[in-house]
């Protein structure tokens, strides 16, 4: 219940920035006629209080000074002036945002055209059946300071600004050695390594895998990287992709237990704040169903009807720059950091619970990937390895998510995806033993 409070703070907070810039184009404009009747008014009554000068500042601007007798009405309206002219700048810089989401729309790299519908005017509804509310959000404006380093090798390593980022620090050196030799083997060139120890930063180094080393000096990352357990370790995830998105980059966050057979750049949506893979093994399980509970006590009303969904894997996710994805990554870490929990109950709890009453719930768009293409180690050893047509599939990736041979069943899967041998996933058992 106490976090769930700081949450809803910590939301608001969020929220508030969210809404400055609106807030301050109103008062721009507002700034702006108040100026222009001044002027008008002045100009009708010159022989009165005021001596009115117009001139139009600047060439590329359109706010209009004026000066009077007064030293003070002189020194008030320059710091109207100087207020005006910070708020057309940062007009310009959203109409300049806007500009490049068209540009990126018109590309079709993005969803943005979605993007500037939803910023633009009131509509109306439209005939039954043509009505589609958006579930793309805007994108934020890359803010280069929040990682300056992490700026400058993202611009070399991203491709269309989107990449996949693991996190890994020496325990997982084995599995993070198959990670990046089948995403290599793939071709895939927009991939970073996160490196939590030097051991990994040197081996990324050695085998030319783009990475990014972490410094005792980075920012808000603190010491847990080295020293915390898993929970920290995993609030610690939240925190260092929130600085990829606020760089502006959409993140394919990826653990490492996890074999690439096909580029997954290749097969997203991007419609949604978030993308992910999921933990279930068919349709229902992966994409929700009603789930009937029975109350026979109840005679006529025995049935009540839940909504049931397996949970969204956290170690397979694609999100999008946005501020509910943002959002979202703030609420998780914010959780972590002061519960012992599960880092993946809380983000789906974060992403599917609604607002009730003492809780604000968050409103991120969510897609699920298809779990054949995006294939849980359940899904492959319980059902697709049995299924003679379903054997032929071939997925985009496998994450060896249920089990805890890792290493064995992702070289099991490699044998048989990639080198083609047939019999190399038959000696697993379907769960772990
Ligand atoms: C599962 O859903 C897909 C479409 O999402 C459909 O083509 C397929 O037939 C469904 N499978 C079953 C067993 O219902």
């Amino acid at each position: 219940m106490i976090g769930v409070r700081r949450e809803s703070g910590l939301m608001k907070k969020d929220g508030g920035d969210g809404f400055k810039s609106l807030r301050g184009s109103r008062i721009a404009a507002a700034i702006f006629v108040g100026l222009l009747v001044g002027c008008v008014f002045a100009f009708f009554y010159p022989d009165g209080f005021f001596v009115i000068h117009h001139q139009v500042a600047t060439s590329d601007s359109e706010v209009v000074t004026s000066s009077c007798e007064t030293s003070e009405r002189i020194n008030i309206l320059k710091s109207e002036f100087v207020s005006a002219s910070e708020k057309n700048a940062e007009l310009k810089r959203q109409i300049r945002g806007l500009t490049e989401k068209l540009r990126l729309a018109e590309q079709g790299k993005d969803n943005a055209q979605k993007e500037v519908l939803v910023l633009g005017e009131q509509q109306k509804a439209g005939p039954f059946g043509t009505v589609k509310a958006s579930r793309t959000n805007p994108t934020v404006i890359p803010d280069e300071s929040a990682n300056p380093r992490l700026a400058k090798i993202l611009e070399k390593v991203a491709v269309n600004r989107e990449l996949i980022v693991t996190l890994a620090n020496s325990n997982v050196k084995d599995a993070l050695e198959v990670w990046y030799t089948n995403i290599k083997k793939v071709g895939i060139s927009n991939y970073l390594v996160f490196a939590l120890d030097k051991e990994i930063a040197t081996l990324c180094e050695a085998n030319d895998v783009p990475f990014y080393r972490k410094l005792e000096t980075d920012t808000s990352f603190d010491s847990v990287a080295k020293t915390g357990g898993n929970h920290a370790v995993s609030g610690l995830k939240f925190r260092i992709l929130r600085e990829f998105l606020q760089l502006g980059y959409s993140v394919l966050l990826s653990d490492v237990d996890i074999v690439y057979l096909q580029n997954p750049f290749d097969y997203l949506y991007r419609d949604s704040d978030v993308e992910s893979m999921t933990d279930g093994h068919d349709n229902m399980t992966a994409y929700g169903f009603n789930d009937v509970f029975d109350e026979p006590a109840m005679g006529w009303a025995r049935y009540a009807h839940t909504m049931r969904i397996w949970v969204y894997n956290s170690g397979f996710f694609y999100i999008r720059p946005t501020l509910p994805s943002i959002e979202l990554l703030d609420r998780v870490a914010n959780r972590l950091a002061r519960e012992n929990a599960w880092d993946q109950a809380v983000f789906n709890e974060e992403l599917f619970f609604p607002s009730h009453p003492g809780y604000e719930g968050l409103h991120a768009s969510r897609r699920t990937m298809d779990y054949y293409m995006f294939m849980n180690s359940k899904t492959l050893f319980k059902t697709v390895r049995k299924d003679s047509n379903l054997r032929k599939l071939k997925p985009v990736i496998i994450h060896v998510n249920y089990h805890p041979d890792k290493l064995e069943r992702m070289k099991g899967v490699v044998d048989y995806y990639v080198n083609g041998k047939k019999d190399a996933l038959d000696s697993f058992p379907d769960g772990s033993e």
